[in-house]
């Protein structure tokens, strides 16, 4: 018997929530309040990159917390400027905004791009975006978005966008030729909610060379791909490019809530006083959980973990999977380091609760695809653990009638 109804009374009715809530984690284990343990294969939607109670992590905040927790943006916070100057040296970029959330990050990025148009005689600016991508639930950023579920219910939506699909420069071209109102092209360096889509490495050459040729900002959403998930800091990073604007959030704070948007020098002088702001964006809690984040990263070596842990993980689900391959019933794993895709010939949401009672936390996104992002700490042994408990699950659930 669950101890939490699986009902929510009091609270708006916006998850498809499972029957499960959680009490406390430890490593990449969290413990529910009935006292089952889940390895955890989701890190709160690639959120807690050092996963739970971390060691370091846990004192310095609570040093945090007993100094001062918010002041506000009418002064400077220190701890902004330790951030930011450790962001830029991470990004090769010059300047950060902080906020609190991925789509408030994307808003700016919108916005510095209106601007950037404005500032520049265009009086109504366009953005490139793309299909199936995912950049949040603001009007502007699901507008943004390609996906008419997530879009449904909330027009008329904002204006000012052209889609294409993704890795095709002759589209983009095509889309754009002749159009002076273009101002930004803006996408994430693999997709998240749209099934773990990656741009490849050429793309992403031939986008920076186009934007760089026709003054457009090359905006690149880093909320889900970034902090050092793939095994670089940025996932755009494999492709030795850099954008003008790279909003970021998620894994940047191990859970507590931050968001940035990271500026080079094109675009990190067009906003001025009263052009943004925000109540809590950038407070001393939220830039100390940054700092430490960073600190506790680097010390770790985690990037290079998320690469070869990743990889293992990947060659281990190939190899527990292979006949599935070979009948068609997984079409794909994708993904690099720790962000993984498993895409299957059928919509399998019910594998979340089922890997949920064999102890394992997962997500499925874009219907078909099981996601993988667990906190940057995984070892083998725990991926080896993900592969025993999942691979299986997914081979019955392929030979249940469709
Ligand atoms: C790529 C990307 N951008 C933006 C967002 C929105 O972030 P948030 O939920 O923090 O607003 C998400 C969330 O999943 C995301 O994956």
């Amino acid at each position: 018997m669950a101890f939490i109804e699986a009902s929510s009374p009091h609270t708006m009715n916006t998850y498809g929530r499972l029957p499960i809530a959680m009490s406390h984690g430890q490593g990449v284990r969290v413990t529910d309040v009935n006292g089952k343990q889940y390895l955890d294969g989701l890190g709160g939607i690639a959120v807690n990159t050092l996963g739970h109670n971390h060691p370091r992590l846990v004192p310095a905040l609570q040093d945090q917390i007993g100094k001062i927790i918010h002041s506000s943006n009418y002064y400077h916070v220190p701890g902004q400027e330790t951030l930011a100057a450790k962001l830029v040296e991470l990004s090769g970029m010059t300047n950060v905004f902080f906020c609190c959330t991925g789509l408030e990050a994307n808003e700016g990025a919108l916005k510095l791009a209106r601007k950037f148009g404005h500032d520049k005689g265009i009086e109504r600016p366009e953005i490139v975006v793309y299909e199936k991508a995912f950049h949040g639930r603001s009007i502007a950023t699901l507008s943004a978005t390609g996906n008419e579920k997530v879009q449904k219910g909330f027009g008329p939506l904002v204006e000012g966008f052209i889609r294409v699909p993704l890795n095709d420069i002759e589209s983009l071209k095509a889309a754009t030729d002749g159009n002076p109102n273009v101002v930004a092209v803006f996408f994430e360096t693999i997709q998240g909610e749209g099934g773990i889509n990656p741009m490849r490495i050429e793309y992403l050459r031939q986008v920076r060379e186009l934007c760089d040729a026709r003054d457009w900002l090359l905006m690149i959403d880093e909320v889900q791909c970034g902090m050092g998930r793939t095994g670089k800091w940025f996932a755009h990073q494999w492709a030795g490019i850099v954008p003008d604007v790279m909003p970021l959030a998620k894994g940047l704070g191990s859970g507590v809530p931050i968001g940035a948007v990271v500026a080079g020098p094109k675009a990190a002088n067009i906003f001025q006083p009263g052009n943004h702001g925000t109540t809590f964006g950038g407070n001393p809690l939220a830039t100390r959980a940054g700092v430490e984040t960073i600190r506790i990263m680097e010390e770790d070596g985690l990037l290079a973990n998320a690469a070869k842990v990743g990889a293992h993980l990947k060659t281990g689900l190939a190899a527990a999977l292979q006949a599935e391959i070979a009948s068609g019933g997984v079409k794909e794993i994708r993904g690099m380091g720790l962000m993984l895709g498993i895409d299957l010939s059928k919509p399998c949401g019910a594998l979340v609760q089922q890997a949920a009672d064999k102890g394992l936390l997962i997500s499925v996104t874009a219907d078909s695809v099981v996601r993988l992002v667990p906190p940057l700490i995984l070892s083998a042994t725990e991926a080896d653990q993900i592969v025993a408990i999942l691979c299986p699950l997914i081979s019955a659930f392929l030979k249940e009638a469709a």
